[in-house]
């Protein structure tokens, strides 16, 4: 076994992470499912989200039946929603390709809707105890830096690199405690900023410590200046209740509930008012919502509209009043939720 192995087998026994909600199973399930929430969101976010899903859905077969709808309204502030549509297709898959047991095999994981290379091998290793290598962003600076590999880890031919090392500091036993320890590294000591190199346990063979080099790697491409964007929302209120309109499945936020979106021009709002053939007056500008979203910023206008008489054609499918209390809890967007939020004070 590599020695760099061993260190991190022997420092994720000592001071790793312990007691997640989805260690100490092998339930193939839950490690799916939490493997999902995990990329791209912190493990402190993600736990209570981990709970209630459990709950409704406590094995694959009944997220396969459920609607998605009430997977969408789960996950609803977790962010990519495309993971959740991806959560329920494999769910299908699962139960119509494999009989509602959730495979053993590499490939049959790794073809699972929304489970690219690393999060199959992350499900073989601790359902499985399969030795796969994992490469996530985490895993890919850790790897960077003490093997100093540079280069832009976005192109290919670092990215091969990587795995190339990932697969040769595989350990033949403890695969969990070694895949585990090196997420845990990622996260707790190998930050992107200010590591901390003296607490590591890899330290003292270390590239990119030695060398001084921890800025340096992982490499950046010639990074691109994220695009902003901008987005009037209505606020649409009748007494206590607001209008929330289903988003197209694909898109940002697909398949979500949102506030009626319009675009920024001035006469807009008059024909969005056609549109939902509401009678109404402009009764006052919201305070506009920062997003980032990964590949451009989003600042959304919220504009409230009170609207006196409901015509019944604003309640086609696809549209719905619901009580502004209850508004947030529906399965929209964390910037939506927190514009409701606004209105309820
Ligand atoms: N990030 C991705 N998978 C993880 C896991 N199993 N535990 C902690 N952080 C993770």
């Amino acid at each position: 076994m590599s020695v760099f192995a061993k260190k991190v087998i022997a420092w994720q026994q000592r001071e790793g992470r312990h007691g997640l909600p989805w260690q100490g199973t092998k339930d193939a399930y839950r490690v799916w499912l939490s493997e999902i929430m995990l990329q791209q969101t912190q493990v402190a976010t993600v736990i209570p989200y981990f709970e209630r899903f459990l709950q409704r859905f406590p094995d694959v077969v009944s997220l396969a039946k459920a609607p998605e709808d009430d997977v969408m309204q789960l996950w609803a502030g977790l962010g990519y929603y495309a993971r959740a549509r991806n959560l329920h297709r494999a769910a299908k898959q699962v139960v119509e390709l494999h009989g509602g047991k959730f495979p053993d095999d590499f490939e049959a994981i790794h073809a699972l809707p929304g489970v690219g290379r690393s999060t199959a091998a992350a499900i073989s290793a601790f359902a499985f105890g399969q030795r796969k290598p994992i490469l996530d962003g985490n895993v890919k600076r850790v790897f960077a830096r003490h093997f100093g590999v540079g280069g832009d880890v976005k192109s290919k031919a670092v990215e091969d690199q990587l795995w190339q090392v990932a697969e040769q500091q595989l350990p033949k036993s403890d695969i969990e405690t070694y895949t585990q320890g090196l997420m845990d590294l990622g996260a707790t000591l190998c930050k992107r900023t200010q590591p901390s190199c003296l607490l590591c346990p890899v330290g003292k063979t270390c590239v990119g410590f030695k060398e001084g080099r921890t800025e340096e790697l992982p490499g950046k491409g010639l990074r691109k200046e994220v695009p902003h964007r901008e987005m009037r929302m209505l606020v649409i209120l009748h007494k206590e209740d607001v209008l929330l309109e289903k988003r197209p499945p694909t898109g940002i936020w697909g398949g979500l509930w949102c506030l009626p979106e319009a675009p920024m021009e001035k006469d807009s709002v008059d024909t969005l008012a056609r549109k939902y053939r509401l009678k109404g007056r402009i009764a006052r500008e919201l305070d506009r919502v920062e997003h980032g979203f990964t590949h451009y910023s989003l600042t959304i206008f919220p504009i409230q509209i009170e609207v006196k008489k409901v015509d019944l054609a604003a309640m086609e499918p696809g549209l719905m009043w619901i009580d502004i209390r209850e508004a947030g809890n529906a399965a929209v967007p964390a910037p939506v939720k927190r514009i409701l939020e606004t209105l309820r004070r």
